[in-house]
């Protein structure tokens, strides 16, 4: 996108004035913030690359107001679809299906699927109802970096672009949606997220398969440069015992923030102990701020304990995961 000035908040009339120019808006969902673009301007939607940094084969997630509409936009849904549609959304969970043979290819990375998501953030249901047609939008950040849980931190990943915002508040998930391919014999999550797939069970009686290397593309398998730029130490408790001892015992230029749930006391003076939930669910709402703040406190190292297996602790181990491997999710 060129550099044409700062971006602005803007009203979700003036969100769709600029949607139907073909040009940005980011604005809010429950999971996270999206840059969006109209998805049937081709123009609009490679501005959505050149902003993010994006290589083209990636594909995007389009929005829709409803599940009606979403069917629009495939050629078919599964029986499984259809339930899982019915059931979630609105809400945090991306299904991908084959797509309709008007969605351009440059949408779904030249693949014939496309995710579909039906948000439930009032601020994106009254975008996407006024609007009237599909939002393409990945996370609202720079390729490789954190997604942005609230306005400012579009603005800030945005600063020299000129961008629309939409201001929906904090966005209460905090984590991208949980996406499920629904376009072939099985069904396979390829991104954890709020929705588990023990409740994807409970749904169809059907267990999803995790994610594959046979499963279609996702930007999660790529390598980048940050996100964020303090390390992400996973820990067990023992070994967090053990790393509180070695610090303690030698001097170093470390600093540590400590996003643990009751922290030890006496900790040495290199590691800050931030407090947090010890329910997943809680956790997601503030992971993203929380690696904000290390950097913007600059920290070397974030520390978190190893979360529980299963439920949404399965989405919070993926996202610690990635970004100690500095990977896009
Ligand atoms: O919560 C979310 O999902 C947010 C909000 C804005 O909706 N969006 C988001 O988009 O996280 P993005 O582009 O950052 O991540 C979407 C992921 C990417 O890894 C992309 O490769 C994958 O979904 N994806 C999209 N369409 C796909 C398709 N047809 N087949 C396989 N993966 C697909
Ligand atoms: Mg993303």
């Amino acid at each position: 996108m060129p550099n044409t000035g700062p971006g602005m908040i803007v009203d979700v009339e003036q969100a769709v004035e600029r949607l139907r120019a073909g040009e940005l808006v980011a604005f809010p969902t429950e999971t996270v913030y999206g840059l969006g673009a109209d998805a049937l301007n081709r123009s609009a939607i490679g501005k959505v690359f050149s902003a993010k940094g994006r290589p083209p084969d990636h594909p995007l997630i389009v929005h829709l107001p409803n599940l009606d509409l979403a069917q629009k936009w495939s050629s078919g849904f599964s029986n499984s679809a259809l339930r899982l549609a019915t059931e979630f959304w609105p809400g945090p969970l991306t299904l991908i299906v084959k797509r309709a043979e008007f969605v351009p290819l440059e949408v779904t990375g030249g693949q014939e699927t496309v995710g579909l998501r039906v948000p439930s953030h009032p601020v994106a249901q009254e975008l996407l109802s006024r609007f009237g047609g599909g939002i393409a939008g990945p996370s609202a950040n720079r390729f490789g970096k954190v997604s942005s849980t609230s306005a400012d931190d579009v603005l800030r990943e945005f600063p020299d672009s000129n961008l629309g915002v939409l201001d929906g508040g904090t966005c209460v998930g905090g984590i991208e949606s949980t996406i499920v391919d629904c376009s072939g014999d099985s069904l396979a999550i390829l991104r954890p997220g709020l929705v588990t797939a023990e409740q994807i069970f409970e749904s169809l009686g059907i267990m999803p398969r995790g994610r594959e290397a046979s499963s279609p593309r996702t930007a999660g398998g790529h390598q980048t440069h940050y996100s964020p730029s303090a390390r992400v130490v996973i820990l067990s408790p023992v070994e967090l015992d053990i790393l509180i001892a070695k610090v303690a015992g030698a001097e170093s230029g470390n600093r540590y923030m400590l996003c643990v749930a009751g922290a030890p006391s006496g900790l040495p003076r290199q590691m800050k102990p931030v407090p947090v939930s010890g329910d997943p669910v809680e956790l997601a709402s503030r992971l993203y701020s929380l690696f904000r703040q290390a950097d913007r406190e600059g920290y070397s190292h974030i520390v978190f304990l190893q979360p529980e297996p299963g439920g949404v602790g399965v989405a919070i181990a993926d996202r610690l995961n990635r970004a100690a491997a500095r990977e896009e999710v």
